[in-house]
């Protein structure tokens, strides 16, 4: 089936309120990425007509989502006179005859896993799973092969409860049976909303064929709390270390480390354990270690931690970053900073060496200032320099120094410590010994 022989509906319109949350549900985030997201990016490797449809905060839902893919389509549902999922499919235009319609809040789907929803020659094909614990998903009663109905839970007698195989939300249907069953959905049932599942009955009894496709939970996991959020993100998880791991990357107790979906290793990398990458952190050739965070930076030849901080707009190349150093939005290239120091907005060249406990002091209260270190530099221990300052090529800063703001220049010694006093026998005198 090509890319374009298929069109895809997303329903992401409802509220998602048992995520008792502000925020829309398909905005929650699995590995540094919206629910929407993942599940758009798997559609669009097998479609190319993608219609989302949206109402609940619509306007960060395609704000959001528009920062990713410039080829979707919004369409917007009236959810105050067509509530529910059956009165997110009306207005539905698609160009392709054959039309997956997916629930939006599945975000581990993959391409692979609705490749059966293509093949099938029943009019209608619908996913179902079988659970231990069925709660909250609709009940599907299947008879002779053939999915008769669905009934929701709220709508459920005692006897279909016990029904424990379920829709996970994920139907291909033709074109032709949106448009003649759609518009004759009826809200009478628990929740007065327009039910898609309704669709599947109607078409039954007037003879057409649905088939039931059984599908695994790990695939189409619907996220309703944030429960299920997290048994998504740990599932997701283990994909993502898996795919790095079968590419080359070694990972020490990979249940204690966290990687982001937008995370790219390249080369020979070695992450140990309880680690946390995120963002589009890009990591080269490197070794990270036990303990340490890194958000959106770079990374390229260097070794970082035990318990190193490396937050957002990082560049290191050459480095060796040691326990307890925070970087912040600064660029260090062939560097040593081994121990307990807080670098923030500044530039550091090659083979200058930051002594422990050095602290850039990049914030005045107000504005945040450029620190610019040059090459072989050596920052003693113990030292701050207060931004904007710059420490030219060959410079030395004597442990304990504070730089007040300006320019040291090329082969200079700034020292600010005072004189060191020693008085003989005070401690004796002190402590009448
Ligand atoms: C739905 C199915 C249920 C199935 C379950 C699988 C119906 C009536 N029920 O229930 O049989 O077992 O999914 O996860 O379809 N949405 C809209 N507009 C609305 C309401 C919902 O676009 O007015 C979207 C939501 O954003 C969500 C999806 O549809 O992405 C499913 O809605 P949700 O409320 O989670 O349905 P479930 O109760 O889980
Ligand atoms: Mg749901």
């Amino acid at each position: 089936m090509h890319k374009n022989q298929i069109s895809i509906v997303i329903l992401a319109a409802g509220k998602g309120s048992r995520m008792k949350s502000a925020k829309a549900k398909v905005l929650h985030t699995i590995c540094g990425k919206e629910m929407l997201y993942h599940i758009i990016k798997s559609s669009r490797m097998i479609s190319d007509d993608i219609t989302v449809v949206v109402a609940h905060q619509k306007e960060s839902v395609i704000k959001q989502m528009s920062l990713y893919f410039d080829d979707i389509n919004f369409v917007v549902q009236d959810d105050i006179n067509f509530p529910g999922t059956g009165g997110a499919m009306k207005n539905i235009c698609t160009k392709n005859e054959k039309v997956l319609v997916l629930n939006g809040d599945m975000p581990l789907i993959t391409p692979q896993s609705l490749y059966g929803f293509l093949k099938s020659d029943s009019d209608v094909v619908m996913s179902v799973f079988d659970l231990q614990n069925p709660d909250g998903y609709g009940r599907v009663i299947i008879d002779g092969g053939q999915v008769q109905r669905i009934v929701e839970q709220k709508d459920a007698s005692v006897s279909e409860l016990q029904v424990t195989t379920v829709n996970a939300g994920v139907y291909a249907f033709s074109k032709k049976i949106l448009d003649k069953y759609i518009p004759l959905l009826k809200n009478d049932n628990a929740q007065k909303e327009y039910y898609l599942t309704d669709v599947i009955s109607m078409a039954r009894a007037d003879g057409l064929s649905i088939a039931p496709l059984l599908v695994d939970e790990e695939h189409f996991k619907g996220i309703n709390s944030k429960l299920d959020l997290s048994v998504a993100e740990e599932i997701m998880q283990n994909r993502i270390k898996a795919n790095w791991m079968n590419g080359g990357v070694i990972m020490q107790l990979p249940s204690t480390i966290y990687i982001d979906e937008g995370v790219v290793f390249e080369g020979e990398c070695i992450v140990e354990n309880g680690c946390r990458i995120t963002g589009e952190s890009k990591i080269i050739n490197s070794h990270i270690k036990a303990h340490s965070v890194i958000e959106d930076s770079v990374v390229k030849n260097s070794d970082v931690g035990p318990l190193a901080h490396l937050r957002p707009a990082s560049n290191i190349e050459d480095t060796h970053i040691g326990n307890f150093v925070e970087i912040k939005k600064s660029s260090l290239k062939g560097v040593k900073a081994g121990h307990l120091s807080y670098i923030g907005d500044a530039t550091v060249d090659e083979g200058t060496n930051i002594g422990a406990g050095v602290i850039t002091c990049n914030y005045d209260g107000i504005n945040k200032h450029k620190t610019t270190i040059g090459k072989n530099v050596f920052v003693g221990s113990d030292s701050q320099l207060i931004a904007p300052v710059t420490l030219e090529d060959d410079v030395m800063i004597a442990a304990g120094t504070t730089v007040r703001s300006g320019k040291i220049l090329s082969g200079e010694l700034a020292v600010s410590s005072a004189k060191l006093r020693v008085i003989k026998d005070f401690y004796y005198k002190f402590f009448k010994k």
